[in-house]
């Protein structure tokens, strides 16, 4: 009986709610949270799922948000841009430790290494908030033991918006996991395209440019040997299959999976 009122205590008010555990602004627009993970819930790195606040009119406000923690860790993590007037983003970005979201726990997505075909080199393209799958994915063993390299490129406006990814890329050497996987198979080029930075340039022009190719010492793109997951804005995924495209790649899916995937960064 006293343990029942104990559950009965505990059972969060909102439905599908989850308890935050941690926030970390990063700059006035980026900002991410840790929070309680649902038991049942089951999901391969890369995926998004529906997560948001009650809305004053009492209908959950949900948005898709990728995961951006690995399938194994026992909290979840998600990368947020601020938009001041967004519905959900302006009140989401005040949210404190103790508080609860809505999360609805149905893992969906394409960017996920199944709708890839085996090869050597794995890309991983990201503008902006669009480094939060592959803050999960870059954190899976998985994406280690079936790739020879991985190139994360990831493109922000300013310098300050390439820190969340920046430590996460950082920390994985030392990471007791990955650690050992990651060992010279990791190339990581970031830069940014309106603040001087060490690197420069927008992913489409270093990778039609060759830029990348050279900066890095590596051979250009190659269908047989060469994936990648796109994520970003919805003109930075067209330009970038362009690209892609040009190179002999085409375009993979859960059902059917060939040389890359695109998903859509979350936008409020
Ligand atoms: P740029 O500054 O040249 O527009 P945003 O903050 O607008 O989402 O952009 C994030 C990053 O993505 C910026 O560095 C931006 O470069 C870049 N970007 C935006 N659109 C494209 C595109 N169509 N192709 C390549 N990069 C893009």
């Amino acid at each position: 009986m006293t343990d029942q009122t104990a559950v009965a205590k505990a059972t969060p008010t909102l439905p599908d709610a989850q308890t935050v555990t941690s926030v970390t602004h990063y700059t006035d627009r980026l900002f991410a949270f840790r929070c309680t993970r649902p038991q049942s819930l089951r999901f391969r790195s890369g995926e998004f799922v529906m997560i948001g606040l009650m809305g004053d009119n009492g209908k959950p406000l949900l948005r898709a948000y990728s995961i951006a923690s690995p399938s194994w860790d026992e909290e979840l993590e998600f990368y947020s841009i601020k938009v001041p007037d967004g519905p959900l983003t302006s009140r989401l970005q005040h949210i404190q430790p103790g508080e609860q979201i809505i999360l609805r726990p149905k893992p969906v997505g394409t960017l996920v290494i199944d709708a890839l075909l085996p090869g050597k080199r794995l890309w991983m393209l990201a503008t902006g908030t669009g480094i939060a799958p592959f803050a999960s994915l870059l954190r899976d063993p998985e994406t280690w033991e079936k790739f020879e390299q991985v190139i994360v490129m990831h493109t922000c406006r300013e310098a300050a918006e390439l820190t969340y990814g920046g430590n996460l890329v950082h920390a994985l050497p030392d990471d007791p996991l990955i650690g050992e996987l990651v060992a010279g198979k990791l190339h990581y080029y970031p830069t940014t395209t309106r603040e001087d930075s060490a690197q420069m340039g927008r992913i489409t022009d270093n990778m039609t440019s060759g830029k990348v190719f050279a900066d890095l010492g590596i051979a250009p793109l190659d269908p047989a040997q060469d994936r990648a997951m796109v994520c970003g804005s919805l003109d930075f995924n067209l330009d970038i299959k362009k690209v892609l495209e040009d190179a002999g790649l085409s375009e993979g899916a859960n059902s059917a999976p060939a040389e890359y995937v695109v998903e859509k960064a979350f936008v409020d």
